[in-house]
């Protein structure tokens, strides 16, 4: 039977005021425990964690920086259950570690080497820090919630995971390594940051800031003849020369530690004998399913390669095709939809064979990109070997189709899509159906850009701003962020409507800076991590700050917000030092109140607030506590008092005082929903 109508006032919590304590901080009548830390054992066999550098074995541990995460239901009989609200599954993401140079230094016992090389027992650790985890969660007797060491259900992937090519890039030639000369598998998942969870029961997990792990020595664009592969390469990031962020590469010898390094040393012609086409095994949407790990994973390049974070999927409707939407966050990349070829049967809700399912929504179906027009309409672009912009672009010659999804990036750069302010997650609103995305900050956003790395203010990224505080006026862009959301009609749409939901601005400052006229109760900078209940329909807003940790650590805040247009049109003029001022129309959502927008949570120091997993009752919420102390020195790792943070030690929570990424649990004190 459906859940009873709510009947309670949402938002009616008193808002937790800006917060610099090392703690996390939820309104009066709320408590939030830490559930399931960085080290924690995924099995029996597997020793306390001891926090103090000399911990191994993270295979069968939790990984590090907690991030994105879905739950995943399981009856009394561990079967998968869509109601179930006091055991299942979090499958969750470790999107990197906390590192001052190229070590990250609170894994090892002495900080690590912090130059290259990097000795084979460090690199391997790290490797097997990154990836997803998934594990069992359940309340207990008492009522209190807890993770099980021991459960069967426990799994881990990391770094060197070997998982399936998916979709139409599988057996491409830009997929053949020496590993796979078949180019159908490659190895690991790397710096997973947003999530979805598909109709079907599995989680997809974007990977996001892959590039920076790998590397070709300068000399490398010669070896290649100077081909389009070099141009592919340095579009994401990979030019050559430039150093990787933890120098895996210079682990040794052994295959596992080569593959980072992507120079042209082979003398085959289709990169059958070294790994110069590696990297183009990163940056998918990879798909797990939780329930069975008999299953490997599977990346589903349909849904395009770029520094992927969430994917939201349109409401499923009987008979109509399935839209996924997804960000690529870097300054100025783009926003991006999936429509599926198959129409959406109910029956595969609950699929006995969710990969089969994955299969068969996730490998056919054509990709967009989004451009956006000043009167407040934007177009879906298809990026396709057909579209003429692509068949026919100057910069690189596309081979194929699956050529067109592994470097979308350049279709969307041929097909003219809009540049955004770093597109970070999104999701759908589960009455509206309109689909909100966060653009998190840009520093590149400028009302006078110079070089072609920055870009001037346009209707859907309106925004800069100029520093008046110090000695000098200094442009810094979009400093703050903002939520942009749109309309389409049905998931195949085209076209759609649009406009700014919300700006993120500190609390008194300038109008035209303020544009959403936040007060103190609920003033933010840089939104990241958006997700919808499903229960309360409540937006929660988590927030990855660098501009505002000054005044408050990072935050999460609940929202009720409105719909596409229910605000107005408004003209934000920018002055500029020389020539004349410009002026940029755009769409601004209706100003917030104490009843539609409110600070629920403050996190400790140093940490970004990330992942949201709820309950199908909307009584329990799981969220993730992103690198606690990542500012600490590694000079100062002798000395706890140093650390910028010491959380969650100083919450009660296990060994050693090195502060720890985790997963907390919130629960309302009267058994009531979250948010309430
Ligand atoms: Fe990993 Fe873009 O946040
Ligand atoms: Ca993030
Ligand atoms: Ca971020
Ligand atoms: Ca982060």
């Amino acid at each position: 039977a459906p859940a009873p109508a709510p009947t309670e006032k949402l938002l009616a919590f008193n808002a937790v005021s800006k917060s610099l304590a090392d703690a996390v901080v939820v309104p009066a009548g709320y408590t939030a425990s830490v559930l399931y830390a960085l080290g924690d054992p995924l099995s029996s066999a597997t020793p306390a964690f001891k926090n103090d550098g000399s911990d191994g074995s993270f295979e069968q541990r939790a990984g590090d920086h907690h991030d994105g995460m879905d739950w995943f239901g399981l009856s009394a009989t561990g079967t998968p259950s869509t109601t179930a609200a006091d055991r299942g599954l979090l499958a969750m993401n470790h999107e990197a570690t906390t590192n001052e140079k190229l070590n990250s230094h609170f894994l090892h016992a002495n900080g690590g080497t912090s130059t290259l090389p990097r000795p084979a027992a460090e690199v391997d650790k790290e490797v097997a820090v990154h990836g997803v985890s998934v594990v069992e969660v359940r309340k207990n007797a008492a009522g209190a919630w807890e993770y099980l060491a021991g459960s069967a259900f426990n799994n881990r992937f990391t770094a060197l995971t070997e998982m399936e090519i998916a979709g139409p890039a599988r057996g491409d030639a830009l997929l053949v390594t020496k590993y796979s000369t078949t180019g159908t598998v490659t190895r690991g998942t790397l710096n997973n940051c947003g999530t979805g969870k598909t109709p079907w029961g599995t989680l997809l997990t974007g990977e996001e800031n892959w590039a920076g792990y790998f590397t070709r020595a300068t000399g490398d664009n010669a070896a290649r003849g100077n081909d389009r592969s070099v141009t592919a390469n340095n579009r994401y990031g990979n030019a050559e020369g430039v150093a990787t962020r933890h120098g895996w590469e210079s682990g040794g010898s052994e295959d596992r530690f080569a593959r980072w390094n992507n120079a042209k040393t082979g003398s085959s012609t289709n990169g059958s004998d070294d790994y110069r086409n590696e990297m183009n095994g990163m940056g998918y949407m990879v798909e797990i399913d939780p329930y069975d790990k008999s299953k490997k994973a599977k990346k589903r390049s349909g849904l395009g390669r770029f520094a992927h974070e969430s994917a939201a999927f349109s409401k499923p409707v009987a008979g109509q095709p399935l839209a996924a939407y997804m960000g690529d966050d870097s300054r100025n990349e783009y926003m991006y939809k999936f429509v599926s070829t198959a129409l959406w049967d109910a029956a595969d809700a609950n699929a006995a064979n969710r990969m089969a399912a994955g299969d068969k929504y996730l490998d056919a179906g054509k990709l967009y990109v989004a451009k956006f027009a000043a009167d407040g309409t934007g177009q879906w672009l298809e990026l396709s070997i057909t579209t003429p912009a692509i068949a026919g672009y100057a910069k690189y010659a596309f081979a194929n189709q699956a050529d067109v999804l592994v470097n979308a990036r350049l279709a969307a750069d041929a097909v003219g899509a809009t540049k955004m302010d770093r597109p970070e997650w999104c999701a759908v609103h589960p009455v509206t159906g309109e689909v909100y995305y966060t653009l998190t900050n840009n520093s590149n956003r400028r009302a006078e850009p110079s070089g072609s790395s920055q870009s001037a203010p346009d209707s859907a990224n309106p925004r800069t701003y100029t520093d008046t505080k110090g000695a000098s006026t200094q442009q810094l862009g979009n400093v703050h962020g903002h939520i942009v959301r749109l309309k389409d009609a049905t998931p195949g749409a085209t076209s759609f409507t649009w406009d700014v939901y919300l700006f993120g601005a500190e609390a008194g400052s300038a109008a035209d800076v303020n544009l959403s006229g936040l007060t103190a109760d609920r003033d933010f900078s840089s939104p990241d991590g958006v997700a919808f209940s499903a229960a309360t329909g409540i937006f929660w807003i988590q927030t990855d700050d660098g501009a505002y940790t000054d005044v408050t650590n990072c935050m999460m805040l609940a929202a009720l917000p409105g719909q596409v247009g229910d605000g107005g049109k408004k003209t934000i003029t920018h002055a500029r030092a020389t020539g004349a001022a410009l002026s940029v129309d755009t769409f601004i959502g209706k100003q917030p109140t104490a009843d539609t927008l409110k600070r629920f949570l403050v996190g400790p120091v140093g940490s970004e607030i990330t992942g949201l997993a709820e309950t199908p009752d909307g009584k329990t919420l799981f969220v993730n506590i992103q690198h606690p102390g990542e500012n600490t020195a590694l000079a100062n790792l002798a000395d706890p008092a140093k650390y910028t943070s010491q959380w969650p030690s100083n919450a009660g929570y296990g060994a050693g005082k090195r502060p720890r990424s985790a997963t907390i649990v919130i629960t309302k004190n009267d058994g009531g929903r979250v948010g309430s």
